[in-house]
């Protein structure tokens, strides 16, 4: 095996004080189209990213360059401070998950042999690889007894997709790469399989480079959500800064907080109950705006970006105390409800 990946975990354990991924000028031209220009990035160990934009804006564009299923035509990607191009392909791409849209298994592959695959190349044991593989699938909600010994043709589309994320993940990869991963399931086991990601990623640490149309998915899972647009990467930030704060039109208008943000069941109260960082005051200062607990979430955002302002008071009742309201803390709550 190369030296260069070798001591991957250690070297990994030691990346604080450098990215982990690193794009330099990134450009990507399909002959005369530009479809990724001047991308400039750096990831960093253990962050879950998340790239949005419309179709063609070069998101999967910008991924495949990352395990080099495209070259870029101009600038370089680095990964653990080395140009990608500088390990062998396969073992870079080994310690890179990924998963697309729709995912293709081995047709001719058991499903525990379609997960095995990667971790036994990798020289995992044998039970090891079993123990992981059933956890997994239990977790994205297939039971290991019918499963495992299925052949691909006998799932349902959804069913692929959740073996083929569970295969993407059975070898514990530092990196997954991720194309819209769950935009083909229902609304339900999407959320299951983002509330597992979530889990893993916290687990695992697992860096994560995201990329889906959805933005309420971004707001989900991001702990930075980067925007693209005509191959640009116009805006890089935390999603309530993205919410509140846009660098330009184009941001706004993909981001509008009241569309993105629908918190039609939410009221003041649910902001204050789940804050535990909220501050209380017997006494109004001078010209502040009261609201009661139960105004609607969805109003009283309308009213503040109208009104441009960013602090209200809601009276609690049982205390005879105010409790101080920012739009940030109405964002706060939002984002992590999805
Ligand atoms: N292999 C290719 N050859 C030529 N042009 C390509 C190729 N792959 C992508 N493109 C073009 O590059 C641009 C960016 O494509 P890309 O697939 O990166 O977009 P995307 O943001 O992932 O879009 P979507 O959300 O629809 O998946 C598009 O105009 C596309 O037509
Ligand atoms: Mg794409």
């Amino acid at each position: 095996m190369d030296s260069n990946l070798v001591n991957l975990e250690d070297r990994l354990a030691n990346v604080h004080d450098q990215p982990l991924i690193e794009f330099k000028h990134v450009e990507k031209k399909f002959r005369q189209m530009v479809a990724v220009r001047d991308f400039n990035l750096q990831i960093q160990n253990g962050e879950f990213f998340v790239l949005v934009g419309p179709s063609g804006s070069g998101k999967t564009t910008t991924l495949k360059m990352v395990n080099r299923l495209y070259e870029p035509t101009a600038g370089n990607i680095k990964f653990l401070g080395k140009n990608v191009t500088a390990y062998p392909i396969n073992q870079l791409r080994w310690h890179m998950g990924y998963v697309l849209q729709k995912i293709a298994l081995f047709p001719n592959l058991t499903v525990a042999e379609n997960i095995a695959l990667i971790p036994e190349m990798k020289g995992i044991s044998k039970s090891e690889i079993t123990s992981y593989s059933r956890e997994l699938l239990e977790r994205v909600q297939l039971a290991p007894d019918i499963y495992l010994k299925r052949m691909p043709a006998e799932l349902s589309g959804g069913e692929a997709q959740r073996v083929g994320i569970v295969r993407a993940l059975a070898s514990k990869p530092p990196i997954m790469l991720m194309d819209e991963p769950f935009s083909a399931l229902d609304p339900l086991s999407r959320t299951q399989l983002q509330d597992l990601i979530l889990d893993l990623h916290h687990e695992l640490k697992t860096t994560i480079i995201f990329v889906t149309h959805d933005m309420k998915e971004a707001m989900k899972l991001g702990d930075r959500i980067g925007v693209m647009h005509e191959g640009e990467l116009l805006q890089t930030a935390k999603p309530v800064t993205l919410a509140t704060d846009p660098v330009n039109d184009f941001v706004a208008s993909f981001f509008k907080a009241k569309d993105v943000l629908t918190p039609l069941q939410y009221e003041l109260n649910d902001v204050i109950a789940d804050n535990d960082h909220i501050e209380y005051t017997a006494t109004l200062p001078e010209k502040s705006v009261k609201f009661t607990p139960h105004e609607n979430l969805n109003r009283v955002i309308e009213w503040m970006t109208q009104h441009q302002i960013t602090v209200i008071y809601v009276f609690i009742k049982q205390t005879h105390n105010y409790a101080k309201v920012s739009t940030l803390d109405i964002l706060n709550f939002i984002v992590h409800q999805y």
